[in-house]
């Protein structure tokens, strides 16, 4: 996810194209760029914020330019692998949202014919292709290389001596803004408010020619005309897709990033990380490192793992196991690390690849500390995270375990196969979870009232229970608590009572019996009890004072559908106590020191 933006018109571009790119850095910030067409096409990039080059950039004079803010997903950040990108010519630049799954072969087929690349990205082949099949019709000439091209983008291209920007959409957001002899091309609304509210919205498959007096618009080779909005949400709103906190707007996104993360991973075999340590070897046990979140979804891995794939799996939070003076085996681990920059992870990290340890990274950033120390990384597909609090980088760690442990499990045929096509329905189990998000509203509103509250779950849902208290803990302020709900009886009994509510995770599998006993045990000393329970559950309706019903899945997918229920209910409970819900007290977004 990146954002981008050109204009074409009367006044200098420069300044618009920056204030547009600061207002798109919420889809990504590890580097930037411009170019302008001052006569010949002129570029300033780098790894900064979008502030910093503005300030470091020459002052280019010209009334037609395009910009970029980048989220890397192919190539680490760098001042090369920024956009925008050149052909060899120089005289076409291109800028571009999206990934081009078949760009390696593209690139090999260009380097053949004499083309020289600069940069490892995916998007670089896009300027080559237009300067091939360039005949005096940009338009035409970016038809074609759309024609070699497999994956999604959004693209905007200026070339000089050409009068317009050429634009195209396909699984990537892309706008238009309409002004007066001036246009607007962007990732999203924001990034143009400060200058007009009429939008077009392209659609899949659109291509069109902005000039400053005219937009056409085509679909498969015949115009067509798109519908001008007025855009009624503010600069903030907008960046926040309307939803009044970044925090709900990732929970919204969940859908779509399990698509985008399984997407990736099952389309390409070739993006298949071979665990060849695991297939060769025939791994006996596996050790996985994490912190907070990450450490939860670590302990779900565990789980998944011990089923699918029978082998002893340990599961260490970091800034502990960096403490334990014993002698570390040479083995697997399996680092997970939405940011890539955790400190007490990335000594962890060090500390096992001293010791020989091959160390697979899962990190949600490309480029960061921890692919670079890594023998091996899996990406996240959640896109740039900005709540403090993590929620969709949490779901893509899910699915990458869960795809991970499934290409190598030792279930049975049939199992598998069911597994695989539950997996597929998971963005619509998600979907279900969130449409019921009245429900939740009402028990968050009873729950905001209490300082203390018990998370309790058992098997693969005691580190939902966990990971529900921590979100609840992080944004609302309430005291709250994860516990394996065996072992409330061991001491946490005593904090019990009508001032202390608590959520119970119940799932229908092999703990079943035994949490129904546990909420028995935990009424009978008059704590209010919620339970997250699959629908039409009679039992449950009979205990619990009140029930969030979640859809049914396979137990091993339920952490899937119940943590997202628990989001929300962290969500609305700080809500309704007016927390500051993206950028709680005492936290950072990524923890840099031990
Ligand atoms: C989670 O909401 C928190 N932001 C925090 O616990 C976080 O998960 C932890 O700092 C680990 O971050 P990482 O995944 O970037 O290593």
């Amino acid at each position: 996810m990146c954002g981008i933006i050109g204009y074409i018109g009367d006044r200098q571009a420069q300044s618009r194209l920056l204030k547009g790119l600061a207002r798109l850095e919420y889809r990504g910030y590890d580097s930037c760029g411009i170019a302008v067409v001052t006569g010949g096409v002129e570029v300033y990039k780098d790894t900064v914020r979008v502030e910093a080059l503005g300030k470091a950039s020459p002052r280019f004079k010209g009334t037609m330019g395009i910009g970029h803010t980048r989220w890397a997903t192919h190539g680490a950040p760098s001042q090369v692998n920024a956009h925008p990108h050149l052909d060899c010519t120089g005289n076409i630049a291109v800028v571009h949202n999206g990934v081009i799954n078949n760009y390696q072969e593209l690139r090999n087929q260009l380097t053949s014919e004499g083309h020289n690349f600069t940069s490892e990205t995916d998007t670089e082949v896009i300027p080559h292709l237009i300067e091939k099949y360039y005949d005096g019709n940009l338009m035409g000439a970016l038809q074609a290389a759309l024609s070699d091209i497999e994956g999604s983008y959004a693209i905007i291209v200026l070339m000089t001596d050409e009068p317009k920007l050429v634009v195209a959409k396909k699984d990537s957001p892309l706008i238009i803004g309409l002004g007066d002899r001036e246009n607007y091309i962007a990732s999203d609304v924001p990034a143009i408010l400060d200058y007009t509210d009429r939008v077009i919205y392209l659609e899949d498959g659109d291509i069109g020619v902005v000039t400053r007096n005219d937009i056409r618009i085509e679909r498969d080779g015949i115009e067509v005309d798109r519908e001008e909005h007025k855009v009624l949400w503010t600069v903030e709103e907008a960046q926040k897709a309307g939803y009044e906190h970044f925090f709900l707007k990732e929970i919204h996104e969940q859908p779509k990033v399990i698509r985008n993360t399984l997407g990736d991973y099952t389309r390409d075999a070739e993006l298949v990380v071979d665990l060849a340590g695991i297939r060769d070897t025939g791994i006996e046990s596996m050790l996985m490192i994490a912190c907070g979140t990450s450490f939860h979804a670590a302990l779900v891995g565990k789980y998944i793992m011990e089923e699918l794939l029978k082998i002893p799996v340990r599961v260490e939070i970091a800034s502990e196991f960096n403490y334990y003076s014993h002698t570390l085996v040479k083995n697997i681990a399996l680092a997970i690390i939405q940011s890539g920059e955790t400190a007490d992870t990335l000594k962890a990290m060090k500390r096992l690849r001293e010791a020989g340890c091959q160390v697979i990274a899962i990190t949600n950033v490309v480029g960061s500390t921890a692919s670079r120390i890594a023998s091996q990384t899996i990406y996240t597909r959640a896109g740039p995270e900005i709540s403090v609090a993590a929620t969709k980088t949490f779901m893509a760690q899910l699915m990458v375990l869960y795809w991970l442990v499934m290409s190598y499990s030792k279930a049975d045929a049939r199992r598998l196969t069911s597994l695989l096509m539950e997996l597929r329905q998971l963005p619509s189990k998600v979907q279900q979870v969130l449409d019921n998000e009245t429900e939740i509203i009402e028990y968050a509103k009873y729950l905001s009232k209490y300082e203390d509250v018990f998370f309790i779950g058992r098997g693969i849902n005691y580190p939902i229970a966990l990971e529900g208290a921590l979100k609840l803990k992080e944004i609302s302020y309430i005291h709250a608590e994860g516990y394996a709900a065996g072992e409330l009886k061991h001491g946490p009994f005593a904090l019990l009572g009508s001032n202390t509510p608590v959520i119970a995770i119940v799932a229908r599998d092999n703990t079943y019996e035994a949490m129904l006993t546990n909420i028995k045990e935990i009424k009978a000393r008059g704590s209010p009890l919620i339970a997250l329970a699959e629908e039409g559950n009679e039992a449950i309706e009979e205990l619990a004072d009140s029930i969030i019903t979640v859809p049914r899945v396979d137990t091993i997918f339920s952490p899937v559908v119940n943590i997202v229920a628990l989001q929300l209910l962290a969500y609305y409970t700080a809500k309704e106590r007016g927390c500051p819900i993206d950028f709680p007290r005492n936290l950072a977004k990524s923890v840099t020191v031990e």
